[in-house]
């Protein structure tokens, strides 16, 4: 191990076990020093404490939040790039259109370029982890070498890292390679700056070798390779191989009034409201919600054909603005302490704020780059994208088993997203087939107020086009054979599509959403209970009029316009499954027939109306 490696790639001394990948990546990057993380409060603390001497991390007051840190980003450096973001599969027909695909011996070589020397001057740590807990069945190990001290410690809260992880990964020699720089070697002594980044950025998938580099970001979905890269992207196709599913989902255990206990999946794609639906405080009486995940699920087909989930990860990487009392105390609750901030505005007593944390803004505020603001600065205090890293565990509502390594066995699975017209708040798929066909066409419409065509569709399916590491049509074709396939035993769970967004003519929502979705959950669960009642649309199985008493929507005491937020009409379906079918038409011969089939149907139902 003494030996340098220098002359063997990192991709091949990966075989020769952990150590040997270690070497090769320094020998490769030639950091001053290599640190091989233990996981423990202790080097936590050790890290936190230093990058507040650097500049990196300011101490949010500790009377108000204990071990909690404030980290301005670098303003080029706030959210994840994905014109930067690569799929580098040998086949450019793998990662299909919706993936930025590069040939893998191409990129192999330009980030051999930009790594070579890129950590001089500063650390390399070794953080060894494990997504699901150390050990459990569905877990997956995995090491990120990075020279960023806020990268490990945001990891340390979002994955289980250290010892136990490092253990297994040697016994095992089984984990996924992730190699982070921020690409900004200090060379002859040069002085740090608090965020170090680099302009050229590159966050590369190697789907087939379960290997991810990323170059010159350390922003969260681009830096905690564990997340997004390797939970998503490179699961996905793990998944693919192995039969199982590797999503873009909350998890919650809901209980009803009887006592019957539930466990939900639902994608919304990103800020559509997947960390608010996690820690739901219901409106309606004796239903509860508890959380297990608000981001990733990884759903695996059980012996008995049950689809069983778990949440790979320890922490929640949530976005701030908009977290308050009125719309999630849950989560407002659980950021007590043991917090890292990204990006967020900071009070004159040394706590944090965002848009939306109270009603009342504070005065004294310096807002996310550190300048002072007021609410006439003409901007906002914290960015739209900034962020709270916390540990699961610290969530009042989160589950007594939410990290059961045996996961928890799904009823229903919930599509959403956010749409101004058209979608219902709620329909049940009429089949497996059909909820696949629901998934694959998950859309979200720009507002008035973000960039974009006001009304344009962007099609997200599955809520996974910025995150499946493979062909968005055979994700489909693999949901498909894991949902109908001899395997699923006719036991797979109830698929339904849902929209809190849809507005009325006046531009305000129609329905009130937050707390208030918890009568929406409570029909699909009453649906899968079956004891609701349900009618026949285009579109699938709606609630029917007249209430709860008749095994309706719970509407008792709003003031909703159930018309208004169930209403088709027939010439805007027309346009939007015209649209629907240019959508598939990328996929060429890829498509699942089915899919086609379904929309073919779909089409048929409107005409017969
Ligand atoms: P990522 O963490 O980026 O994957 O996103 P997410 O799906 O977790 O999104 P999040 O829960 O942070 O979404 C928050 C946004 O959705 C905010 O703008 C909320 O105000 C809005 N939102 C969430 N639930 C509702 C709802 O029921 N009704 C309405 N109108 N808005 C909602
Ligand atoms: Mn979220
Ligand atoms: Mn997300």
């Amino acid at each position: 191990m003494d030996q340098p490696t220098a002359s063997v790639s990192p991709s091949a001394a990966r075989a020769l076990g952990v150590e040997a990948w270690v070497d090769a990546i320094a020998a490769l990057t030639r950091p001053d020093e290599v640190v091989w993380c233990d996981g423990s409060r202790v080097e936590y603390n050790r890290l936190t404490r230093q990058m507040v001497d650097t500049g990196t991390l300011l101490q949010v007051n500790p009377e108000f939040r204990p071990s909690s840190f404030l980290a301005r980003s670098d303003p080029s450096d706030v959210a994840r790039v994905e014109a930067r973001t690569f799929i580098c599969c040998e086949s450019e027909d793998d990662a299909g259109p919706s993936n930025n695909w590069r040939d893998p011996a191409q990129m192999r070589s330009t980030l051999d370029g930009l790594f070579a020397g890129s950590m001089r001057g500063r650390t390399m740590y070794v953080v060894p982890f494990s997504m699901g807990v150390v050990g459990g069945r569905y877990s997956k190990l995995g090491v990120q070498v990075t020279d960023s001290p806020y990268v490990v410690a945001s990891m340390r809260t979002m994955t289980r890292m250290g010892t136990d992880a490092l253990r297994l990964i040697r016994e095992t020699n089984d984990w996924v390679a992730a190699a982070h720089t921020v690409g900004a070697p200090l060379i002859d002594g040069a002085a740090d700056v608090p965020w170090p980044c680099n302009a050229t950025k590159y966050i590369s998938h190697f789907p087939e070798q379960r290997e991810i580099w990323s170059f010159g970001s350390a922003y969260g979905g681009n830096a905690l390779l564990a997340k997004k890269s390797f939970a998503l992207r490179i699961a996905s196709v793990m998944a693919r191989d192995e039969g199982w599913l590797a999503e873009h989902m909350l998890i919650i255990r809901v209980t009803n009034p009887r006592g019957r206990v539930f466990h939900v999946a639902a994608a919304f794609p990103s800020a559509c409201g997947k960390t608010n639906l996690a820690m739901l405080a219901p409106s309606i009486p004796g239903w509860k919600v508890e959380t297990i995940g608000d981001d990733i699920a990884w759903l695996i087909p059980g012996a008995d054909g049950r689809l069983r989930a778990i949440n790979p990860e320890a922490g929640f990487f949530g976005v701030a603005p908009g977290t308050g009392a009125a719309t999630n105390s849950v989560a407002v609750d659980t950021l007590w302490g043991n917090t890292i901030f990204t990006n967020v505005a900071l009070r004159d007593d040394g706590d944090v704020w965002w848009e939306g944390l109270t009603e009342k803004v504070p005065t004294g505020l310096r807002d996310w780059r550190g300048e002072e603001w007021t609410p006439e600065s003409g901007t906002t205090a914290a960015h739209p994208n900034s962020r709270f890293t916390v540990p699961a565990a610290q969530c009042p509502s989160i589950a007594d088993a939410w990290d059961d390594p045996e996961g928890v066995v799904i009823d229903a699975i919930v599509f959403g997203g956010r749409r101004a017209t058209n979608v219902p708040l709620v329909v049940e798929a009429r089949s497996w087939e059909h909820g696949v066909y629901v998934g694959a066409t998950v859309s979200s419409e720009r507002t008035a107020a973000a960039e974009g065509t006001l009304g344009e569709l962007r099609r997200d399916p599955f809520a996974m086009m910025p995150f499946c590491g493979y062909n968005m049509a055979d994700h489909w074709s693999h949901w498909l054979e894991v949902g109908t396939g001899s395997r699923s035993a006719g036991r797979a769970p109830r698929i339904f599509q849902v929209n809190w967004f849809r507005k009325g003519d006046d531009g305000s929502f129609l329905w009130p959403g937050f707390a208030e979705n918890s009568r929406v959950l409570a029909w699909i669960l009453d649906r899968v209970d079956g004891s609701a009642a349900a009618r026949d649309t285009p579109l699938g199985w709606a609630p029917v009029e007249g209430g709860p008493d008749s095994g309706g929507l719970n509407t008792d005491g709003l003031d909703v316009d159930e018309s208004a937020l169930f209403a088709l009409d027939p010439v805007a379906w027309s346009a939007e499954l015209d649209d629907t079918e240019r959508f598939f038409s990328l996929f060429g011969d890829r498509l699942p027939a089915q899919l086609q089939a379904q929309l073919a149907d779909i089409r048929q139902r409107f005409a017969a109306l």
